[in-house]
């Protein structure tokens, strides 16, 4: 099964918007910058509107299209409900991969020794994406309400409060990682289940098509071209609330 099929152009179309209305998440947006989010919220719902009538009308082999028939037969949730799940899937699944991508590459390519290392030796490749995903996250934390009363710390975090967790600072803690500040994908301190997924009953429906991606784009990248060099700024993430935006990376 083909898990989305788009026209190419769609991507960079979509891509934008979903640039655009993460900004939401910031802990800094503005209030001057409300109207453009809106404005980008509503046209990828236009798209997707647009592209389950499509689908509807003319079903193909793909994840869209077995959803929608799933989604009407279950009769579980409304019109309404059905588009937002597969809004989600579009929003959640493209900047933090794209990003991903493009930071764990400048990240080895900053640590010159371990790209080579990964470029001898691919099956380097999943602790390098695992790395990279610990020390610059696509998302920097997980949401969550407090059903009842808990004790942390000397502190109670109250029933019916809106909680955002760190897991960016979470997959620093000196505790569970040694050198935490240290980027090095040999480590042997590795999660079994990270932590930029979140976890629990809500962590992330994609995350075995994201390593997928990152590492099979990392594979690509360094069988290809060996020899790529970072120029201009390193290529880092920008953020620390939820979703974090990737500075370009410029290759030479
Ligand atoms: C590096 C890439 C990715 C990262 C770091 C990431 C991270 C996360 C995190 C932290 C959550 C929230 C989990 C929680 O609340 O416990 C989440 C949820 C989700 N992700 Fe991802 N994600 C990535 C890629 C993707 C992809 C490729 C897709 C789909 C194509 C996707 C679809 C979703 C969906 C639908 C949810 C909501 C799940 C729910 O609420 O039940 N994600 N992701």
């Amino acid at each position: 099964m083909v898990i989305f099929s788009v026209c190419l152009e769609d991507i960079s179309f979509f891509t934008e918007l979903v640039y655009s209305t993460t900004r939401v998440f910031s802990f800094r947006v503005t209030a001057e910058e409300i109207p453009e989010i809106e404005s980008s919220a509503s046209q990828l719902m236009d798209y997707t509107e647009r592209l389950a009538s499509a689908r509807r009308a003319a079903p193909r082999d793909d994840f869209l299209s077995t959803y929608l028939v799933a989604a009407d037969q279950a009769g579980e949730m409304s019109p309404l409900e059905i588009l937002i799940q597969f809004l989600f899937v579009i929003v959640a699944g493209s900047d933090t991969t794209r990003g991903a991508l493009a930071v764990q590459t400048a990240q080895l390519l900053q640590h010159r020794e371990q790209w080579e290392a990964v470029c001898r030796v691919s099956r380097l490749v999943p602790g390098a994406v695992a790395e990279a995903l610990r020390f610059e996250p696509s998302l920097a934390s997980v949401s969550r309400f407090v059903l009842e009363d808990i004790e942390l710390d000397g502190y109670v975090l109250n029933a019916g409060h809106f909680m955002t967790l760190s897991t960016m600072a979470a997959m620093r803690d000196e505790k569970v990682f040694e050198a935490p500040d240290t980027f090095d994908i040999f480590r042997t301190d590795r999660q079994r289940w990270h932590l930029v997924f979140g976890g629990g009953a809500h962590r992330c429906l994609g995350e075995a098509l994201a390593k997928t991606e990152l590492e099979e784009g990392l594979a690509a990248l360094t069988a290809r071209i060996p020899p790529r060099r970072a120029a201009g700024n390193p290529g880092t993430r920008l953020g620390t609330s939820r979703w974090r935006h990737a500075r370009a990376l410029v290759d030479r």
